[in-house]
C-alpha cells in the first residue's frame, strides 16, 4: 500500500487533502503536524485509524523529520505558519517552519530517496495591478512581499535548487487563495461568517478592492494528486480555478446568503503592504495534465461554508475568542 507523509495535516488544506487522499486513493496516510494555534486534531478525529495516523511533532526537528521519512513512499508538504497578519506581528516562526523546516525535509528526501511535493502560493509573485490582462504563470519572477510570501518563495527555491544540485525527485505547486470547510477563523471567509454567528459585524480592509482568485479546496487538492500521478519532476504547476473576486464582492454574498443587509459590516484599517491582486493561470496544468476544478460555483461553495460553520460551532469557538483578541491588538498597535 502506497504510504504518504503529509505534514501539516490538521490544518486547514492538509486536512481537507487527507479526506479527499482516504476517498480518492487507497493510501495510507501519516500526519505529521506540529498542532500550533493553526493546527486541530479534531479535523481528523473520525477518520480511519488503520488509514490515518497523526504524529505531533516539529518538521524542523531533523532526528524525527528523517525516521518518518525513511519509512514513506511520498512527502506532500502543506506545513507552514500561513497567516500575512501574524507574519507582521512577529515574523520569526515563519522564518523558522517555512525555511528551516523545509530545509530540514529536503535533506531527509535527498538522504532516502523519498518524492516530494512542495505546496506553495501565488504570493510569492507579488501582486498585479486591477487592470493588468497578464497573470501568474510559473515564468512570472519572485516578488514577495510579506514576511509570509518571503518565507514561502525561500522554500521554494530550496526546493528548486535541491532539484538541480541533488537530484531530488521534487514538484512544487502554487495555489490561489483557498475557501471551504476546516479553515482557520483568522483567514477573510470564514472570520466574516463566524463574525455574523457571533453577532459581531465583519471586517473589511482598506478600500474592499484588493482581489483574490478564490478556489475550493477540494478543487485544491485533486490537483495536488493529479500532480503526484501525472506530474513532471523538477516542474511547477500553478493551480486556480478563474476565481477572481474582490473582497467586498465576496463579503457581501456572505451578508446575502447569510440574510442580512449588504452594509452590514465596519470598513477597518489596512493592512501594511497589502497585495492588491492575484490572478493564476493554471493553463499548463489543465491542458498537460488534464486537471479541471469542480467546484467553480462560488456562491454554491460559499453556501455550503457558511452551512458547515453553522453545523461546528465547537470546531472554530474556543479559537474565535483568541484571534480576535489578536486582530484587537494588532489594531490598538496599529492606531
Ligand atoms: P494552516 O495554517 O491552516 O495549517 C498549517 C498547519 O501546519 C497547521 O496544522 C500547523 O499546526 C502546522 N504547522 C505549523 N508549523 C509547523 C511545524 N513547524 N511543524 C509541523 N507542523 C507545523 O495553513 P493552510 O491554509 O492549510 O496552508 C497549508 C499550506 O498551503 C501552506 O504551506 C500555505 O503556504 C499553502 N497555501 C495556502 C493557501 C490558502 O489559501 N490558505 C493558498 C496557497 C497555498
Ligand atoms: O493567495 C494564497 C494565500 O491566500 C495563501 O498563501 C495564504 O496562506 C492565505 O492566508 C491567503 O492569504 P491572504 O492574505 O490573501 O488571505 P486572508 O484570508 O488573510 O485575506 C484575504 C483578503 O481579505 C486580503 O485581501 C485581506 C482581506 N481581509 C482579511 C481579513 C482577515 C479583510 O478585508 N478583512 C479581514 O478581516
Amino acid at each position: 500500500m502506497y504510504k504518504i507523509l503529509v505534514t501539516g495535516g490538521a490544518g486547514f488544506i492538509g486536512a481537507n487533502f487527507v479526506r479527499h487522499m482516504l476517498r480518492h486513493s487507497d493510501c495510507t496516510i501519516t500526519v505529521l503536524d506540529k498542532l500550533t494555534y493553526a493546527g486541530n486534531k479534531d479535523s481528523l478525529s473520525d477518520l480511519p485509524a488503520n488509514r490515518v495516523k497523526l504524529i505531533v511533532g516539529d518538521i524542523a526537528d531533523a532526528p524525527l523529520v528523517n525516521r518518518l521519512i525513511s519509512t514513506h513512499d511520498t512527502v506532500v508538504h502543506f506545513a507552514a505558519e500561513s497567516h500575512n497578519d501574524n507574519s507582521l506581528r512577529d515574523p520569526s516562526a515563519f522564518v523558522r517552519t517555512n525555511v528551516v523546516g523545509t530545509f530540514e525535509l529536503l535533506e531527509a528526501v535527498r538522504k532516502h530517496g523519498v518524492r516530494f511535493h512542495h505546496i506553495s502560493t501565488d504570493e510569492v509573485y507579488g501582486d498585479l495591478e486591477l487592470d493588468d490582462p497578464q497573470r501568474f504563470t510559473e515564468t512570472t519572477p519572485y516578488q514577495p512581499s510579506s514576511p509570509y510570501s518571503a518565507t514561502k518563495a525561500s522554500s521554494d527555491l530550496l526546493v528548486r535548487a535541491w532539484v538541480r544540485s541533488f537530484g531530488i525527485t521534487a514538484t512544487l505547486s502554487n495555489c490561489s487563495n483557498n475557501y471551504g470547510p476546516y479553515q482557520h477563523v483568522e483567514k477573510f471567509i470564514p472570520r466574516q461568517i463566524t463574525n455574523v454567528l457571533c453577532g459581531a459585524k465583519p471586517k473589511l480592509y482598506g478600500n474592499g478592492m484588493n482581489v483574490r482568485d478564490w478556489i475550493h479546496v477540494n478543487d485544491h487538492s485533486s490537483a495536488v494528486q493529479r500532480i503526484l500521478d501525472a506530474g513532471q519532476p523538477g516542474r511547477t504547476y500553478l493551480i486556480g480555478a478563474d476565481g477572481e473576486q474582490n473582497n467586498l464582492q465576496v463579503l457581501q454574498q456572505i451578508l446575502e446568503i447569510m440574510g442580512l443587509p449588504t452594509d452590514e459590516f465596519d470598513w477597518i484599517g489596512d493592512r501594511p503592504g497589502h497585495d492588491l491582486r492575484y490572478a493564476i493561470d493554471a493553463t499548463p496544468l489543465r491542458e498537460e495534465l488534464g486537471w479541471n476544478p469542480e467546484h467553480g460555483d462560488f456562491s454554491a461553495g460559499l453556501e455550503h461554508t457558511i452551512a458547515w460553520y453553522s453545523e461546528h460551532r465547537q470546531w472554530w469557538e474556543s479559537s474565535k475568542i483568541l484571534t480576535e483578541n489578536h486582530y484587537a491588538q494588532q489594531q490598538m498597535i496599529q492606531g
